[in-house]
């Protein structure tokens, strides 16, 4: 079982993920040897705050160990194929992450790895970001039925992976994009197959009324650095302000680049919750390693 997106759980699965990395929140300590001599194999392309220290943490605290695996570490990107990578670190460890530019390469991971591998960031997908965001809205709104969540900004990883995550669960969600930034027709095509696509304008405003999450990441993405000019121009009018924001929810990935997709006095507004969410993505993914280890 690997986890390259959302969708590679059923429903029923992400729903037992979720309540899995509840219960370990409720109570860390009675999880604190369940992974015993078990070891996280984590491999980084691109730099990382919450992702790395977060299921370094959640290792540690369920009894087993992470080891950090650097661009700069490894001979993956310096001559060593993935598939060599993917069949040589299942020797050693009982899970493999992998946060990298090209979907291809877990994709690759994956297929050669006889451990599971997670996804923990490609240009394409965010699975574990959407299980904590899941997470949140679910505590926050106490399930998901009384929730209506808002995209404002980019349709790219942290996006399309939320657009899953919210047609399994059933949220309500509309996607607001500049034109040419929109989720990926694939992406949209699999959560109207999992029973709701979402709406989709170009409208921030459109999108912001009736809900009460707001949801934005950074205009310009890990790898998109040349871009950066162009796309601030392309995103303009999508900036969370207090004005748009309201009285609304704020939800942010993280890092977030005050003054481009969010101001500071948003993001410091009582309304924001990404404090909670940059903290689910411990309990979350300690809910998935404990739920990938007891599949194995
Ligand atoms: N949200 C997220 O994945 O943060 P990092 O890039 O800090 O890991
Ligand atoms: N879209 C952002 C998400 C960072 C967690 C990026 O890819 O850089």
């Amino acid at each position: 079982m690997h986890l390259l997106d959302v969708d590679d759980l059923t429903t029923d699965e992400l729903t037992a993920v979720l309540d899995r990395a509840a219960e370990i929140k409720a109570q860390p300590e009675a999880e604190s040897d369940l992974l015993d001599q078990q070891t996280l194999g984590m491999i980084f392309e691109k730099p990382s705050t919450r992702t790395r220290v977060s299921f370094e943490t959640g290792m540690t605290q369920l009894g087993g160990h992470a080891i950090f695996l650097g661009p700069d570490d490894i001979h993956l990107g310096h001559g060593e194929p993935v598939k060599d990578t993917a069949r040589a670190l299942a020797r050693y460890v009982d899970f493999v992450m992998a946060r990298v530019y090209d979907h291809e390469d877990v994709e690759g991971l994956a297929e050669y790895s006889d451990v599971p591998v997670i996804n923990a960031l490609t240009d394409d997908a965010h699975p574990c970001q959407t299980l904590a965001d899941l997470l949140t809205v679910r505590e926050k709104f106490d399930g998901f039925d009384d929730a209506s969540v808002a995209w404002v900004g980019d349709g790219n990883n942290v996006c399309q992976s939320f657009v899953l995550g919210a047609a399994m669960v059933g949220l309500d969600l509309t996607v607001a994009t500049p034109e040419g930034y929109e989720v990926d027709d694939d992406v949209l095509a699999r959560a109207d197959d999992l029973g709701r696509a979402p709406e989709t304008t170009h409208d921030p405003e459109a999108a912001v009324a009736g809900a009460d999450v707001v949801y934005t990441d950074v205009f310009v993405s890990m790898g998109e650095e040349d871009e950066r000019e162009a796309k601030l121009a392309e995103f303009d009018g999508f900036q969370v302000t207090t004005d748009l924001l309201g009285d609304r929810t704020l939800m942010h990935c993280l890092p977030a680049h005050r003054g481009e997709e969010v101001t500071d006095d948003a993001i410091e507004s009582e309304n924001a919750v990404v404090w909670d969410q940059a903290e689910n993505r411990l309990h979350a993914q300690k809910g998935l390693l404990a739920w990938l280890a007891a599949q194995a």
